[in-house]
């Protein structure tokens, strides 16, 4: 058998999230990190040291003709900026949620990497994971009939009381719908395709917000963003979702995300993981049945996305990546619509209309992706 050619990645910011990153590309036989980089100099020599690659400063990792992708792992503030260096530099990228802060920001790292003839690839790729290629499957295969409507729920009291740092989650760019929408409306365009127009109101419960966490307790955070968004998003499909992200909720008891088809029903995992619980309703069943799944990658596989984008650009565009950064654009098109139409008072069309991303194919071994 010849060895299978691999892409080789460089991290850009060595934070919170990066292990994950570190490990997922350990399984997929096409990524090989050589770099890792961030702003703390410190942060990426202990990500070298644990990894087993090189830390560069971040000019001397876009700099390296070694390095073929850049996993962009910084602060939403400066995805766009970051990602925009790199393809600057000659690198694809594949960035953490959201694409940019700002549509226009995300455009033009869509329009420079067009130009350049690179890929963009983005968070979040739990879409690829066992729990919701199951949901996929039974979706494709007509379980639920035509699918009418639905609901996706991500509630909760926010993140102040478990983040050491939580001021910037009620910032512009912050906020339930910038920081955990992005899995959501992800996950639904992946079962239903593109969002064809958004209704929305948003609010807010406070304007300030007291941190209780141990490193910040009694900090006040001002809130610059909504923190209970609640709208309706029709599908170019017909379907019908209505969709609540919120701050503001302390206890409910809603599925995350719950399908309604002509012949049945379906309860789909928390989007922001890579396993299940998926269970069906059919009127021949008679009650919720749990499913097995269908496809692999359960646990937390992040750089799922990176590695299908890799054989993309290995396969030299035959390939399409699923996590594109067409579809993170939709995705961030669909979150600003909420805030638009709550102000303007009026239904908001979007105007992207990206192809739903490809299922991932049956009988997969670990590590591979095709
Ligand atoms: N932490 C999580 O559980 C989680 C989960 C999913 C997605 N994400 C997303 O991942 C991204 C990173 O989150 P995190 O929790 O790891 O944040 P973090 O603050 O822990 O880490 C970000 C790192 O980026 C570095 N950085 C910032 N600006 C930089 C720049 N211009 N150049 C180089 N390095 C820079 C910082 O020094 C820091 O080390 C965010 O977009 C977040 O939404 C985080």
């Amino acid at each position: 058998m010849s060895t299978p050619k691999k892409i080789n990645v460089g991290i850009i910011g060595c934070g919170n999230i990066s292990q994950a990153y570190f490990n997922g590309a350990k399984t997929f036989e096409v990524l090989n990190v050589v770099s890792c980089a961030d702003l703390n100099a410190a942060a990426a020599e202990a990500k070298a040291v644990e990894n087993g690659c090189k830390a560069e400063s971040v000019e001397e990792l876009l700099a390296n003709p070694e390095v073929d992708l850049v996993i962009n792992l910084t602060i939403p503030a400066v995805h766009a900026e970051v990602s925009m260096m790199a393809l600057n530099a000659g690198k694809h990228v594949h960035c953490e949620k959201p694409l940019a802060v700002h549509l226009e920001d995300a455009k033009a790292v869509l329009d420079l990497a067009a130009e350049k003839n690179l890929l963009v690839g983005c968070a979040p790729d739990t879409f690829m994971g066992a729990g919701f290629q199951t949901c996929r499957k039974l979706v494709d295969d007509g379980w639920l009939g035509r699918v009418v409507g639905g609901t996706a729920f991500m509630m909760g009291r926010g993140p102040e009381s478990w983040h050491p740092n939580p001021a910037f989650f009620y910032e512009i760019g912050g906020g339930p719908m910038f920081d955990m929408g992005p899995y959501y409306i992800t996950a639904l365009v992946h079962l239903l395709g593109p969002v064809k127009r958004v209704s929305a109101v948003t609010t807010r419960a406070f304007e300030t917000r007291i941190a209780t966490c141990e490193a910040q307790f009694g900090k006040e955070l001002p809130v610059h963003v909504p923190t209970h968004n609640s709208g309706t998003l029709e599908f170019h499909s017909g379907a019908v979702i209505t969709v609540t992200v919120s701050f503001d909720v302390y206890k409910h008891q809603h599925k995350p995300i719950e399908l309604y088809g002509t012949e049945g029903s379906l309860q789909c995992p928390d989007p922001n993981t890579f396993g299940g619980p998926v269970a069906v309703w059919t009127p021949t069943g008679g009650e919720w049945r749990e499913q097995a799944f269908s496809h692999r990658y359960a646990k937390n596989f992040r750089s799922i996305g990176a590695a299908d984008m890799a054989m993309a650009i290995l396969s030299g565009g035959a390939h399409k990546h699923r996590a594109s950064g067409e579809l993170a654009y939709h995705a961030l098109e669909v979150m600003h619509a909420f805030e638009k139409s709550s102000e303007s008072g009026q239904h908001i069309v979007i105007e992207s209309k990206p192809p739903q991303p490809a299922p991932l194919p049956l009988g997969l071994i670990e590590g591979r992706l095709g």
